[in-house]
């Protein structure tokens, strides 16, 4: 079968190039795609590339804003391909947010027209929003020495807004469990279709793969705490992953100049792990449900390019694993899934220390109850999230 008529056909049938092709993953990095090199060659897009590259410094002395007021309107036509979209779009991102958020004493309303302008169509054309989202740590990392492994310290930002290791590792900690993870995607899928052929053996493989994936990931989580300062993340770093959701701080939003019509405002949350495919697959996979807050599932998807919505959808209306197992009441079956179950409570039992440390003893002195993330999620909810997921667990009937 050729990768040719791979669109039109259900997940059920297709082979792991196919799935790639179809939904825009990268084979071997998931949806962390690795950075588009005809965009960066491209001579064209170098001033961008050159401001980028100089973030920390303009940040820091403040000047950013007249350095991109320098720039010239640079028309993205030719950017045609999805992840020199996507790497355009993570540019121009970290730009915006420096451009907004250098200087918290004084923060403009207006992104000027010739950053606002390609952030507009390009957001438009890959169907997400127009804030900082997961899409700029799609592209925003890279490998530093291709010979050797995946690991904390082979990999780093691409572009940085401070410069500081603080900003680094709080990126690189979720980038890295991106790509260890990278090789779940492969083995959920072949999860359903194995549950959809009734093949126990097969099933019961995958799921274990994807037990280990997770210990890995367990094994990296604590780098967090070690190598990031609490203050210096949520008084230099966190700042410049807002969105312009805040009505305190954006009355009317932001104002995206130059762009039709004139009055063309936004108001979307900022970064958020929330807007990673990732863990969005895995839940849709194993078939997780809980009552998550009013608009906060809405929101995520938001963050997700289009092939990557379409393949959550996918994977959503088609996987039949939970049922299944539960249907065959296949004991080894049930203990890998509860401890997959286990495995990803551990995750954000592990998260929630994240939280505690780096936002709420930051904020001693507010109720966590009124404590939102940049993604607009109220905190309350990921502490509650590992008691939620318990429920998921399978529990045969004794009778
Ligand atoms: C200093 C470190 C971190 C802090 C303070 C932090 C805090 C938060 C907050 C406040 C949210 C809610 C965001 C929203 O408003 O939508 C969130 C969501 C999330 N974060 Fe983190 N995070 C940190 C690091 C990480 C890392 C390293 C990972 C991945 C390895 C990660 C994975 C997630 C995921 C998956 C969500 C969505 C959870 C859900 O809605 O169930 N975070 N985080």
């Amino acid at each position: 079968m050729g990768i040719g008529n791979s669109l039109d056909q259900n997940l059920l049938d297709l082979n792991w190039n196919q799935v790639c092709q179809k939904y825009c993953l990268d084979e071997i990095y998931g949806v962390c795609l690795p950075a588009a090199p005809s965009l960066e060659k491209n001579t064209k897009y170098k001033p961008w590339r050159d401001i980028c590259e100089r973030l920390p410094e303009l940040n820091k002395k403040k000047s950013i804003r007249s350095a991109i007021a320098g720039l010239e309107d640079i028309s993205t036509d030719d950017i045609k391909d999805t992840k020199d979209q996507i790497a355009a779009v993570s540019m121009l991102l970290l730009m915006t947010n420096s451009y907004l958020f250098c200087d918290m004493e004084n923060i403009p309303t207006e992104i000027p027209s010739h950053l606002a302008k390609p952030l507009h169509e390009l957001t438009r054309q890959l169907k997400v929003k127009n804030s900082l989202g997961y899409v700029q740590l799609l592209y925003n990392w890279r490998i530093v020495n291709p010979k050797e492994p995946i690991s904390l310290d082979n990999i780093d930002l691409r572009y940085s807004f401070t410069g500081l290791d603080d900003e680094k590792y709080f990126f690189m900690v979720s980038t890295c469990t991106d790509l260890l993870l990278a090789p779940m995607i492969r083995e959920l899928i072949e999860a359903i279709q194995n549950a959809s052929r009734n093949n126990n053996n097969l099933l019961l493989n995958n799921l274990t793969k994807v037990v280990e994936l997770w210990k890995s990931v367990h094994a990296i989580m604590p780098e967090i705490h070690n190598r990031v300062d609490p203050q210096a993340f949520y008084n230099i770093v966190r700042p410049y992953i807002g969105g312009y959701h805040d009505t305190s701080m954006f009355p009317c939003g932001v104002k995206f100049g130059g762009v039709s019509p004139p009055s063309c405002c936004s108001r979307a949350e900022g970064g958020s792990t929330g807007n990673d495919p990732l863990y969005h697959i895995f839940e849709k996979a194993l078939q997780i449900t809980y009552k998550s807050p009013t608009g906060v599932a809405e929101a995520y998807k938001t963050g997700f390019i289009e092939p990557h919505q379409k393949l959550v959808a996918d994977i959503e209306s088609t996987s039949t694993i939970r049922d299944y197992i539960k249907e065959t009441k296949d004991a080894e079956l049930i203990r890998v899934y509860n401890e997959l179950i286990d495995g990803y409570i551990l995750f954000h039992t592990i998260h929630w220390t994240y939280i505690q440390r780096f936002i709420l003893d930051n904020v001693p002195h507010i109720p966590k109850q009124m404590i939102k993330g940049q993604g607009n999620t109220p905190v309350t909810f990921l502490e509650n999230k590992s008691k939620l997921l318990e429920e998921s667990k399978i529990v045969l009937d004794s009778s």
